[in-house]
């Protein structure tokens, strides 16, 4: 274990968020340091914690609050379809960002959210595991392959150690069909979040942000190793979800990626293998 990590001050880039603001209750007095970054306010910093604004557009800022950071936990950017205009900058400029300043500043690794849509357009019926190509549904998918192709690059060329997280859907509880299969909820996001910050050494990893599904069709036998043992089953809601009734589309039922792979589609069903 030549380059072991002790990770013991941990940046967070999008703390603000959705996913940043479960993270930082997880976190708690879990490490010896929080930073948190965001655009938005954070509210005062609790015990353990520093508080900055910082845009990940801005790679000098990013640079200076790396200082002294063992690993940065990359949330920020735009989470969800959206046009190039938006999608560029956010999820392409300000991720290049993040890894060089990341580079820049001596951080030891990266924990970055990826996204299911990255893989979305594989039929349903192929579960896959961690070793697939990329194969993305949308231009938010295209930039989160980005931001693994750019944590690739870091971790072979500079020795950066990098996860790349391929979060399914993050909510308190499944919403609908897809969810069933997709879901990750806090306990297990916080958990599975944990491991990659904490885990002592790895080069590169691809893993699944899913919790225990019965229906989940993404498998992480390949990185069982991490540790990462999610405790939760979107089954558990699927009275709940039968009773809302809500059926997907021909295009969205027929993929991982659901509704973003529907969005905008005027390809061929038939011709997609
Ligand atoms: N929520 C999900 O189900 C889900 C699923 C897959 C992947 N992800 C990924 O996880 C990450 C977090 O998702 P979320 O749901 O918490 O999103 P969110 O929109 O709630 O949080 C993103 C945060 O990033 C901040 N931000 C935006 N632009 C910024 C900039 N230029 N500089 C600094 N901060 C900026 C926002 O202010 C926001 O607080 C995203 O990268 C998203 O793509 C989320």
């Amino acid at each position: 274990m030549g380059n072991s990590l002790v990770a013991r001050k941990i940046l967070i880039t999008g703390a603000a968020g959705e996913i940043g603001s479960v993270l930082r209750k997880g976190f708690a007095g879990r490490f010896d340091l929080l930073r948190l970054t965001d655009i938005k306010p954070m509210g005062g910093a609790r015990p353990g914690e520093e508080v900055c604004e910082a845009n990940i557009l801005d790679q000098g800022a990013m640079i200076t609050v790396m200082k002294d950071i063992d690993c940065v936990v990359h949330l920020a950017g735009i989470p969800r379809e959206n046009s190039w205009e938006q999608i560029l900058p956010m999820n392409v400029i300000g991720c290049t960002n993040v890894f060089e300043a990341a580079r820049a500043a001596g951080v030891k690794r990266v924990v970055f959210a990826s996204s299911n849509h990255a893989i979305g357009f594989y039929h349903r019926d192929e579960p896959i595991d961690t070793n697939v190509m990329v194969r993305p549904d949308c231009r938010y998918g295209v930039s989160k392959a980005y931001g693994e192709a750019i944590g690739r690059l870091y971790a072979d060329k500079h020795g950066l150690s990098v996860s790349c997280l391929r979060i399914g859907s993050f909510r308190l509880k499944p919403e609908d069909e897809r969810q069933l299969m997709t879901w990750i909820s806090h306990q297990d996001t916080v958990h599975l979040f944990e491991r990659c910050i904490v885990y002592p050494d790895y080069h590169f990893v691809i893993v699944y942000g899913v919790s225990n599904n019965d229906q989940n069709l993404w498998s992480n036998s390949k990185v069982n190793w991490l540790g990462y043992r999610p405790k939760d089953n979107a089954e558990d809601y699927v009275a709940e979800i039968i009773e809302k009734g809500e059926a997907e589309d021909p295009v969205a039922k027929a993929f991982h990626g659901g509704s973003f792979c529907s969005a905008e589609f005027d390809g061929d069903l038939e011709r997609i293998e």
